[in-house]
């Protein structure tokens, strides 16, 4: 926690598993973003006797777990399998699945939705802690109703983005939350004794957004909550630019689905095509659009980057990307959107892109999408306007 000193109780005894052979593709890969890290080794170690009496009957669930450090590490050190993970972000998914192929592990986990049949009779849990204190009392709400009463989870995260606020939430639905010595720059925690008083299940959260009208639907995991971020406010206000006569149009990186919604709602014949690799934020967007009468016109996909998308195939992509990849401040996630963009839009096809003033992405998008337009600027945002070119 913050305000406690750190100490270094040694390195983890984890001989057994190459964590070195770990890769993030399909998520970007570079030199200073890693596949895993100090968190993963810690938790691993921390709960090292309690995954020693899972081979004698128990059950282990994993949750957060960004490439596969845990689910692998787990099987590999211990011998497991039938390990239920859940993962929010598809990327993360698709790179546990590519690992354990490359490393003869498949077929000792399963990736499952965050639902209470992922937690149903655990003894034991792992858990890469989040950074938003609603992903943790989402998550913390469905182990305390559904994991076994005798349930021992062992969660960990960096100790810069951890806080007093985290055992908080944990205590609302925990008996014990103990934290651990650190170790590089990490802390465990050990939390214990679900709550026969623990709150009721709060999400999907909704709240109404006076500047669009709307109510926007947020699970705990989804960017902005139930809130609207401000670059997509500044956005929106180009809707009424964005390609006329348009019958379709997607929502790249859709959140809550804020910016499906308030096109849904300007043009009642447009079918809208909310996508994010997000579990949580396509669970939020469908909330959204049935929140709004919009069911019928919004329909949400999870998906990384588009892959599954036709090519050539979209009139018009609205995008407000992100610009860490996890908890690092990195450009490859917006480029990586741009690319997916040109690749399914259509000839004559818009994408308009909304970013902070500092990136100046225009002549990516221009190298990577077509010719590209300033079409607003403010103190904070900058929205582009790209056109794949026709021919
Ligand atoms: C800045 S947020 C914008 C969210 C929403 N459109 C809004 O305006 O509030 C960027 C979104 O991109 C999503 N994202 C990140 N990487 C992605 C990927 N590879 N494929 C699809 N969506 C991705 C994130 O999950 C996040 O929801």
């Amino acid at each position: 926690m913050n305000g406690i000193q750190d100490s270094e109780p040694g390195t983890p005894d984890l001989a057994g598993f190459d964590f070195a052979q770990l890769r993030r593709f399909p998520d970007i890969e570079a030199e200073n973003l890693f596949a895993h890290d100090a968190t993963d080794e810690l938790i691993l170690t921390s709960a090292g006797s309690a995954l020693a009496r899972i081979s004698d009957g128990g059950s282990l669930a994993i949750v957060g777990d960004r490439y596969g450090a845990l689910t692998l590490g787990s099987a590999a050190l211990h011998g497991l399998a039938g390990i239920r993970v859940n993962q929010d972000g598809l990327s993360g998914e698709l790179a546990l699945a590519a690992n354990a192929q490359r490393l003869g592990l498949e077929g000792t986990f399963s990736s499952q939705p965050l639902t209470a049949e992922l937690f149903a009779g655990a003894n034991v849990v792992l858990w890469q802690l989040p950074r938003s204190l609603d992903e943790l009392a989402e998550t913390a709400e469905l182990i305390s109703a559904n994991a076994a009463p005798n349930v021992q989870i062992v969660a960990g995260g960096r100790v810069k983005h951890m806080t007093l606020a985290m055992n908080t939430v944990l205590g609302n639905y925990f008996e014990q939350v103990v934290p651990g010595r650190a170790w590089r720059k990490s802390r465990p925690l050990v939390v214990t004794g679900p709550r026969a008083d623990a709150p009721a299940s709060s999400f999907p959260r909704s709240e109404f957004n006076q500047a669009l009208g709307l109510t926007l639907c947020a699970h705990g995991a989804t960017f902005a909550g139930t809130k609207l971020d401000i670059g997509t406010r500044f956005l929106l206000d180009f809707e009424p630019d964005m390609l006329p006569g348009a019958t379709t149009a997607i929502d790249l990186g859709c959140g809550n689905g804020a910016i499906a919604a308030a096109l849904a709602t300007a043009r009642p014949s447009l079918l809208v095509t909310a996508t994010d690799q997000s579990a949580s934020a396509v669970a939020s967007a469908t909330a959204t659009a049935h929140a709004n009468g919009l069911g019928g016109r919004v329909a949400a996909v999870r998906d990384d980057a588009m892959a599954g998308f036709e090519p050539a195939s979209a009139e018009l992509i609205v995008l407000n990307p992100p610009f860490h990849v996890g908890a690092t401040v990195h450009a490859g996630i917006a480029l990586k959107l741009f690319d997916a963009a040109a690749r399914v839009l259509a000839p004559g096809g818009e994408l308009w892109t909304v970013y902070n003033r500092h990136l100046d992405y225009r002549a990516q998008l221009e190298q990577r999408v077509g010719p590209t337009t300033i079409k607003g600027r403010n103190s904070k945002f900058t929205v582009a306007l790209s056109r794949k070119a026709k021919s």
